[in-house]
């Protein structure tokens, strides 16, 4: 067996984010050229070893179903709680295959973050896609085919969910379907309520239809602009999570609304996009622009920080559409539209202390090569 490499990307939020938290809701998702990279080759013990975590190399053990780190020290920290959760599933995986796991050396490298700071461009979906990824792959999983993607979705939804407060509290899994499946993704959010791991067996859990949960790519237009910019402030979505389970329960009328009308402008731009119309994908920008601020008011950290407004303020004043995305409180944001003028807003950017990314599509999510 020679070693694999493989590549996951980045990404962001173009539309949906916080509606897509509810089963049957849509968001569009863009992923990027900057990749999380991963190389796993035989060896005599399981090893991992990874960027995140500089310098160290850990080994572990498998035992009883449960991954056994061999020093204390080399446990995962938090920032590794996925790549551990990752590896569990895909042994969980393989075991329900009737497999049995064989040694690997595991290594992470991230170009999703910079000197160690995460930029927000889904680097725990990434983690947790390209370990799972890997260990299948090393064990003669092929991942070209829609079903095999979809398969490898749902099983890192489990483990995502796992790593964060389980199957049912978690993420929407929509930035999991976005680094698979690379732009444009369109995902509609399963129901949870019926997932219960340990119900059925694993691999009939990853066979059986997901109720609600659609996963569509869509065209991009040639002729739009897209600019990124960074915060540069990291920004925790668990945070943003609790404030909307407690805006759920305070005024469910009021997240109901929302949900009506951000349903409403992702299945607009999910319309333009098929048909190439890039004036109301840009209208329906702006409005999820203001449905987020509106969503924010009862929140105690606003999703829109002062630099994502000024990121958001002077691409509009240039005529641009633009939104933070993603849960906000940081990260980062992004503007479309003409792309003369897009090329424009990097130097109004600079200004404000928003980083603009030289961040190209990508159009193919998980990519594998035999190394
Ligand atoms: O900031 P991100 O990229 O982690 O996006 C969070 C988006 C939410 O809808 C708020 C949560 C989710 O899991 O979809
Ligand atoms: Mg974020």
């Amino acid at each position: 067996m020679k070693s694999l490499k493989l590549r996951v990307p980045g990404k962001l939020f173009l539309l949906g984010e916080y509606a897509i938290l509810e089963p049957g809701s849509q968001a569009l998702l863009l992923s990027f050229q900057r990749y999380l990279q991963a190389e796993i080759a035989p060896a005599e013990q399981f090893w991992l070893q990874t960027d995140l975590l500089p310098g160290a190399v850990n080994g572990f053990g498998y035992e009883q179903g449960q991954i056994v780190w061999q020093t204390p020290e080399a446990r995962p920290s938090e920032k590794l709680n996925f790549v551990g959760e990752a590896l569990q599933w895909a042994f969980a995986y393989l075991e329900s295959l009737e497999r049995r796991p064989r040694p690997f050396r595991l290594q992470l490298h991230s170009d999703l973050h910079s000197s160690g700071a995460k930029l927000g461009l889904g680097s725990s979906a990434a983690v947790t896609v390209a370990v799972l990824a890997a260990v299948l792959a090393f064990h003669g999983e092929a991942f070209e085919s829609h079903e095999a993607r979809l398969k490898l979705f749902k099983l890192a939804t489990l483990a995502h969910s796992g790593s964060q407060r389980g199957s049912q509290g978690g993420g929407s899994g929509a930035d999991l379907a976005a680094v698979i499946f690379g732009s444009v993704t369109c995902y509609r959010r399963y129901d949870a309520s019926w997932l219960k791991p340990g119900s059925v067996s694993l691999n009939k859990l990853l066979e059986v239809n997901w109720p609600l949960l659609g996963i569509e790519k869509l065209p991009w237009p040639a002729d739009l602009g897209l600019k990124v910019g960074w915060t540069g402030l990291p920004a925790a979505t668990l945070d943003f999570l609790e404030e909307i389970s407690y805006l759920k329960e305070k005024d469910p009328e009021g997240w109901m609304r929302f949900l009506f009308s951000a349903n409403a402008a992702t299945a607009a731009a999910r319309s333009a996009l098929i048909e190439g119309q890039n004036a109301p994908l840009l209208q329906a920008v702006g409005q999820y622009r203001h449905l987020l601020q509106e969503l924010q008011m009862e929140f105690l950290s606003p999703i829109e920080t002062p630099a994502l407004v000024a990121l958001s303020d002077s691409a509009e004043a240039l005529g641009l559409a633009a939104k933070s995305s993603g849960a906000g409180g940081g990260d980062c944001g992004l503007a479309l539209g003409d792309p003369a003028l897009v090329d424009s807003v990097s130097e109004r950017w600079r200004s404000q202390g928003v980083e603009p990314l030289e961040l190209a599509l990508d159009f193919q999510g998980l990519c594998l090569e035999e190394g």
